[in-house]
């Protein structure tokens, strides 16, 4: 482990248990109208639920160096929320060890204490009977600031994230993304060495999504601050991460910096192609094509839209055009062409490869995509 390194974890494993825990020995108690459930000894099961256990996380080493923006990307059901919850030390690894904040990972109640962990997702944790600043300053409290840094630092979280002018406002008066940014005004209320901010942005407007990310980012790097944070959108990570690592059922497959993920392959170029009243050819692509996404726009002029991986050179463009049209018989419009370099989105794309490589075997098989 380096000086410089804030979070430091190998070998991370997480299996949940089959059967909901906290079902079982539970029972149910009806009361009048209300259905209510208990956690009392000695109980039957609440459900006959024998789902199988969950491997969520199967061996994840990570480091984070101080001061990072270091950021997870991963389909739903990979890891994220699990990953993350163990470094804010809520929840213990099955296997594996390593250190957050300068704090072994089992000594999680520790490790909490030098963690701000903000979740977006499931229940938000926000009192409907209190407006938003009261909201953010009930958590100062909780995280036991004094009465004039609650009041300081509430004010300055919600202008940050574009609320204070909302500040009076009930849970229930604000939209979901106000809602969010609620949240989110937490995250910029302490001062711990460590900021988890599990989905940030998901429900946000692209525009606000990157404005908060952005002011995010720089009040946290100021005060010297490590953040991890979750994300679906990888066009948004890129412009806000320092590095990012791609999960994938619970492992690791690719991580550093998005300006090194998109020229991994540098050698290949992405075509956009639109196209309106043309069938999808039935003979194989060109061979410089790697991958091969295709979906059909319906409107009143049916418009199928590509976005084609293929090897840079000098014919590709002709050659897939030429591919994509054969078989119109002349019918066929080419409405945009548009060629750009891989993205951080693109690599990601590549580094799931069995999901992709089912569609290239589709496009050859079929002509079409997924
Ligand atoms: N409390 C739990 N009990 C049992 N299984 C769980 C629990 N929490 C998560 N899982 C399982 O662990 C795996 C990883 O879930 P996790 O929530 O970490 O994924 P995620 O990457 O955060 O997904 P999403 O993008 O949907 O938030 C999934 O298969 C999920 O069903
Ligand atoms: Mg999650």
């Amino acid at each position: 482990m380096d000086m410089e390194d804030e979070i430091d974890v190998r070998g991370i494993r997480k299996v949940y248990p089959g059967a909901e825990p906290s079902l079982r020995g539970t029972k149910l108690e009806v009361q009048g109208p209300v259905l209510w459930a208990r956690n009392l000894a000695r109980s039957v099961h609440l459900t006959s639920n024998r789902a199988p256990s969950v491997d969520a996380l199967t061996g994840v080493d990570l480091t984070v160096r101080r001061g990072e923006v270091f950021g997870l990307i991963g389909h739903n059901g990979s890891g994220k929320t699990t990953l993350v919850k163990i470094l804010a030390g809520l929840i213990a690894p099955t296997a594996g060890d390593g250190q957050v904040a300068g704090v072994p990972l089992r000594r999680a109640e520790t490790i909490r204490a030098r963690v701000s962990y903000v979740s977006t997702t499931g229940w938000m944790g926000l009192e409907w009977q209190l407006t938003a600043e009261e909201n953010v300053r009930m958590f100062g409290v909780f995280c036991g600031l004094d009465a004039g840094s609650v009041r300081r630092r509430a004010q300055e979280a919600l202008r940050a994230v574009e609320l204070w002018g909302d500040r009076g406002k009930y849970p229930s008066q604000l939209s979901n993304g106000m809602r969010q940014r609620v949240i989110l005004a937490r995250a910029l209320l302490l001062s711990t060495p460590v900021v988890l901010l599990d989905e940030p942005t998901v429900g946000l407007d692209p525009r606000t999504a990157r404005s908060i990310l952005g002011l995010i980012r720089h009040r946290l790097q100021k005060r010297g601050q490590t953040i991890v944070l979750t994300d679906h959108v990888t066009a948004e990570l890129e412009a806000v991460a320092d590095r990012v690592a791609v999960l994938d059922q619970g492992r690791v497959i690719l991580c550093d910096t998005p300006a090194a993920l998109a020229a991994s392959l540098g050698h290949l170029t992405v075509l956009r192609i639109h196209t309106e009243e043309a069938e999808p050819p039935a003979t194989p692509p060109p061979p410089e094509v790697r991958l091969v996404h295709c979906v059909q726009r319906p409107g009143p002029v049916p418009t199928h839209v590509w976005r084609i991986h293929a090897e840079s050179g000098p014919r590709v463009l002709d050659a897939v055009l030429n591919w994509i049209t054969a078989d119109a018989g002349g019918e066929a419009r080419v409405v945009l062409v548009a060629q750009s370099e891989p993205s951080l989105e693109d690599a990601v794309r590549f580094a799931l490869p069995r999901r992709d490589q089912e569609d290239l075997g589709r496009a050859a098989a079929t002509g079409v995509g997924a």
